[in-house]
């Protein structure tokens, strides 16, 4: 039978969230136009972004599937909506970073692009009012985010499997993945699955040649051609897949 979009669960800044008729097991995800950076102090939206932001998502988990690696998606409507596995979102952002960039090298002092002997793997606590500070494997402990230590090591194991694929992924599109952001959740049966999204919203992707950037940053740091990049990223990727 058809599924049918039920009530509208939650809408966040970049994804609405709603119910499947009769299935509420199941969220469909509807992804928008809008675009935001710093806690959504900075707002823009372009026709499509969406859309593409869907694509690349559903054609990157499929590639995880393909790895071995569970995801939430379980089919994809259109687009811009698919319909995903109803997780209890773990509240820790899990940041994955393959060289220095961003607030990491901000912090420490490092020049952006500084590379990495091996990948790092960080958490931040997810929590729009404290502007998703990061914490550490203790304070992750101290806030409840995870049932057990346990819990923290699976996070990160599963972070540096996907790194690897979707680092490969994208090296064969002529993109450098630097770093990336990936949101974790429960389902019925205690599995944690890899949730939300991942797009030139939630990565920096450079191009393996010239170094230019084709994510967000163009958005947040004015950069200018950020629909063009982002339709750029999709185009090689669907080119490589063929
Ligand atoms: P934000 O909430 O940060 O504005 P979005 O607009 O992307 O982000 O909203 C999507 C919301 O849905 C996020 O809070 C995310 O944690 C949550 N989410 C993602 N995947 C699932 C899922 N499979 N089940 C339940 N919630 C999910
Ligand atoms: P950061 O360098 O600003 O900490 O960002 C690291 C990566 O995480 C980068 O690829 C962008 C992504 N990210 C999100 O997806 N959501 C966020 O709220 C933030 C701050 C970063
Ligand atoms: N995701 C955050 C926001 O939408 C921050 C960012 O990506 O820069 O505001």
């Amino acid at each position: 039978m058809e599924k049918v979009k039920g009530e509208l669960l939650y809408e966040g800044k970049a994804k609405k969230m709603y119910a499947v008729r009769g299935r509420p097991q199941e969220v469909w995800v509807e992804y928008k136009d809008s675009l935001t950076a710093f806690n959504a102090q900075k707002t823009g939206s372009f026709s499509g972004k969406g859309a593409i932001n869907a694509q690349i998502t559903a054609l990157l988990y499929q590639r995880l599937k393909d790895n071995g690696i569970p995801t939430h998606i379980i089919e994809n409507i259109n687009d811009h909506e698919m319909i995903c596995e109803k997780l209890r979102i773990i509240p820790l952002e899990v940041v994955t970073r393959n060289r220095l960039a961003g607030s990491t090298a901000k912090k420490l002092g490092k020049e952006e692009g500084t590379p990495l002997r091996a990948p790092l793997v960080e958490f931040y606590y997810k929590d729009d009012a404290l502007g998703d500070p990061f914490i550490s494997d203790d304070q992750a402990m101290l806030m409840g985010a995870v049932e057990n230590r346990q819990d923290l090591e699976v996070l990160k194991t599963k972070a540096l499997a996907i790194n690897k694929v979707l680092r490969a992924e994208f090296e064969k599109a002529g993109l450098e993945l630097v770093d990336f952001k990936l949101e974790f959740g429960r389902n019925d049966r205690g599995e944690i699955v890899l949730a939300d999204e991942v797009s030139p919203d939630t990565c920096r992707l450079w191009d393996l040649k010239t170094g230019e950037k084709l994510d967000k940053d163009r958005f947040r740091r004015d950069l200018g051609r950020v629909e063009e990049s982002y339709q750029e990223v999709l185009q090689r990727l669907k080119e490589k897949s063929k």
